[in-house]
């Protein structure tokens, strides 16, 4: 296996115009549970070790906050804070004592296209957590909207330490341990946020959680199906504020001797969009939503705090 230097993606934070209805969407209908509250942030956990997976902010409009990673050690995050600034990004705050209830270390930067990531050393972890059938374990990936992927994808892997495992003609899958990828990047012509993944037990939990949302008033947008490049089950949906949400599970696990495929590989038999074959295609209003979130500004007051 590759020595990353970050070893995992952990969480991410959204900025939403209604913090309650959130807050109920992803507690009682995603699947998520309250964790802690640290004045008006709402922390919510999965079944996995993960402090949290998802922090909800009160904001003006729906916005991405932050992308967060865990690194292997407080050096990594010192190389980072160096190598951010020669590549076009910005160190927005650097390595500090974290005040959150997830505590331990965190720097915080903003990539040349304005996506803020956080890399975080020594956070609390659960030891005693425990995989629940059709409920979220941990965070499986993000994948972000680029308007020049070749360059985003430079940063992640020169200066964040990532692998390029699979790329086809509209994305650069990237990898920090052994899952095929825990970033997405997409050809998009914009930059922004395209989705985020919640990992799934198994596939019967993709399917009985995917069952919980309808019930609940959402409709598969996309799915359910199997991937091709990371070969993962796949059920996309729109959360109440537009953010594109899916749960995944079976991601394919991968090491230095995986051989990697281009776009020339990665093409669907027409007519098809995933493995089985049984995913219709994606509702417009999905292909919508995909490119609808945007990363906050890293100067505004909500991005700026630790
Ligand atoms: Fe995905």
């Amino acid at each position: 296996m590759g020595d990353f230097p970050i070893t995992a993606i952990r969480s991410v934070e959204f900025g939403v115009p209604d913090l309650a209805r959130a807050e109920a969407f992803y507690k009682e209908t995603w699947g998520l549970r309250v964790c802690a509250r640290y004045g008006e942030v709402v922390y919510l956990r999965a079944t996995g070790s993960d402090h949290h997976v998802l922090a909800l902010h009160p904001h003006s409009s729906a916005e991405v906050l932050s992308v967060s990673f865990r690194v292997k050690s407080e050096e990594c995050l010192g190389r980072i804070a160096e190598a951010v600034g020669q590549a076009g990004g910005r160190l927005i705050a650097p390595t500090l004592s974290n005040p959150e209830p997830d505590g331990g270390v965190v720097l915080k930067i903003a990539t040349p296209e304005g996506f803020i990531l956080r890399f975080h050393h020594g956070d609390a972890i659960y030891h005693d957590w425990k995989e629940q059938a059709s409920m979220p374990l941990r965070i499986s990936h993000v994948n972000l909207n680029c308007n020049n992927i070749e360059a985003t994808s430079r940063f992640f892997q020169d200066v964040l330490g990532f692998a390029l495992t699979d790329r086809s003609r509209a994305m650069a899958f990237l990898r920090c341990n052994s899952d095929h990828h825990a970033v997405v990047l997409a050809d998009s012509g914009v930059d922004g946020l395209n989705h985020i993944a919640f990992m799934m037990p198994e596939w019967e939990s993709v399917m009985r959680g995917s069952g919980r949302i309808i019930d609940a008033g959402f409709p598969i947008g996309w799915g359910v199906g199997r991937h091709g490049p990371g070969n993962n089950i796949f059920a996309y949906f729109i959360d109440p504020f537009g953010f594109v949400i899916e749960f995944t599970a079976e991601v394919l696990q991968v090491d230095d001797g995986y051989v990697s495929h281009g776009p020339e590989y990665w093409v669907w038999p027409r007519g098809r969009t995933d493995h089985w074959g049984i995913a219709p295609p994606k509702t417009e209003n999905v292909k919508k939503a995909q490119l609808a979130i945007r990363f906050a500004s890293p100067i505004s007051k909500d991005a700026a705090q630790g």
